[in-house]
């Protein structure tokens, strides 16, 4: 009788859980809709196909979007607190901006046509520049975008040209058999402390690569023009996290808005979103257990080489490691922890202040205007992020940057940044650093 009273508790108990659990990947999983796989964003020719941002104002406008939503399949690529990005092919094109306007909607059109951005991002190599390229010993240049192979050329080059202080180290192979690494810039001070950089740990966000690696140009190369007080930290600098990931994007066109890394997940779809693989938090708001999707968590907390490669390499030099600093794009946003719920952590003032002088700075050198705040709440909450497992680990200035577009003068871009803006966007990105910096030395400790 108490047997069969206590398994009835254990009963309904676990149906409540089915039902806890069951609410919260609807919520979770509300940009996400059923039986789509959200990760293969393009067809082979995307002509005239668009990207909207749908201006949210409050949540009258939020229930119209998702009354739409319900009505026809939105290719949703990034939300914020004020809008919806989405991409539209073309064949739905006038339907969906007939419904947005019926809807009474704002929206803008932030590309025109997918395909002529595309081809307007990579201009061909000119004879000049290669040949420029080989008297210099590497072929990195900040007017296109490299291969994975050309990034690591010029980290080869730096390690050589400046071996007083760089050290280049390899720190881990992906699925695809391609090396991480990261430079260890060295300021030969004694008790030193150290600033974590890195870009490039969603594949389609060619910008964030580009910059880190304009930034890391600046800190070797203009070593000499360093302010002060960045001359006394260390950096480790990784310019591309998910090097498997950016090669497919930069494959064939079909492919280039492609997010996760590419390890082998399951028998239908391939690649884990790194930026939701940290332990902390891991599998909460914002992330998805479904392999399809492009915020796939991975099956486990670090199951992917890229965070092991970051939690061995950050871990084993964290209390050095005083400011993480991880850059993607695009909204111009500095953001602090904590991303995986819409809590702040108690020296949160300290982040906003540092976050809005960078900020400031960026406007005088940039005329751009970068928000800050939390990622979840100028965002959205998303769980097992790298800035929030720095943050965990005790690292003060834990910053997650979305670098430009949409935003900048006479700038309409999303993932598809022209290569004029890689200089802009790698001098939003020092201005960032050198604030840290700033911060970092002139703290007491
Ligand atoms: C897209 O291109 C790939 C490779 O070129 C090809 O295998 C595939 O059949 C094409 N898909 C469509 C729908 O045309
Ligand atoms: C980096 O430079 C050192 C010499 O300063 C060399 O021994 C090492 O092999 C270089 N590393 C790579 C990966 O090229
Ligand atoms: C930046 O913000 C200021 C005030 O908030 C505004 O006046 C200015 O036009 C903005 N600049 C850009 C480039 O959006």
């Amino acid at each position: 009788m108490i047997r069969a009273a206590l398994w009835l508790f254990v009963g309904v108990a676990s149906l409540v859980l089915v039902c806890v659990c069951a609410e919260e990947n609807a919520q979770d999983e509300r940009d996400v809709p059923p039986g789509v796989n959200h990760a293969d964003h393009l067809e082979n020719d995307s002509t005239g196909a668009q990207i909207l941002s749908v201006v949210i104002r409050g949540v009258a406008d939020r229930k119209k979007f998702e009354e739409i939503r319900k009505e026809i399949y939105l290719d949703v690529l990034t939300t914020s607190k004020w809008a919806v990005d989405i991409l539209v092919q073309k064949s739905s094109l006038d339907y969906t901006k007939h419904l947005l306007k019926s809807a009474d909607l704002e929206f803008k059109v932030l590309i025109e046509d997918i395909q002529k951005q595309m081809e307007a991002e990579n201009p061909p190599e000119s004879k000049e520049s290669l040949s420029r390229s080989s008297l210099r010993g590497h072929g990195l240049t900040f007017d296109r975008y490299h291969s994975v192979d050309t990034m690591y050329q010029y980290m080869e080059y730096l390690n050589r040209t400046y071996s007083d202080f760089v050290k280049l180290e390899d720190i881990g192979t992906t699925a695809e058999g391609r090396t991480l690494r990261v430079l260890y810039i060295s300021s030969g001070q004694p008790n030193r402390k150290a600033i974590w950089i890195d870009g490039g740990i969603h594949a389609r966000e060619w910008v964030a690569s580009a910059a880190v690696l304009w930034v890391l140009s600046e800190l070797t190369e203009k070593r000499e023009r360093l302010p002060e007080e960045m001359r006394e930290l260390d950096f480790v600098v990784m310019p591309m996290v998910n090097p498997d990931g950016y090669e497919y994007t930069r494959a064939r066109r079909s492919t280039r808005l492609w997010r996760k890394n590419r390890a082998p997940v399951s028998s239908a779809c391939a690649g884990v979103d790194v930026n939701r693989n940290f332990e902390h938090g891991w599998g909460g708001h914002g992330t998805s257990g479904e392999a399809c999707r492009d915020t796939y968590r991975g099956p486990r907390p670090a199951s992917e080489r890229e965070t092991q490669a970051i939690v061995n390499y950050a871990a084993k030099n964290i209390p050095k490691i005083q400011g993480f600093l991880t850059f993607h794009c695009y909204g111009q946003y500095i953001l602090y922890p904590w991303g995986y719920d819409k809590i702040l952590p108690e020296d949160h003032a300290d982040l906003q202040r540092v976050g809005e002088i960078a900020a400031q700075r960026i406007k005088e050198v940039g005329d751009v205007n970068y928000t800050v705040g939390s990622s979840a709440n100028l965002l959205y909450p998303a769980a097992g992020g790298s800035d929030d497992w720095a943050k965990s680990k005790g690292v003060k200035y834990a910053y997650t940057v979305e670098l430009r577009g949409p935003g900048y003068p006479g700038g309409l871009n999303s993932f598809f940044l022209p290569p004029e803006q890689i200089i802009p966007s790698g001098r939003d990105a020092f201005e960032i650093v050198r604030t840290v910096a700033e911060a970092i030395v002139l703290q007491p400790s």
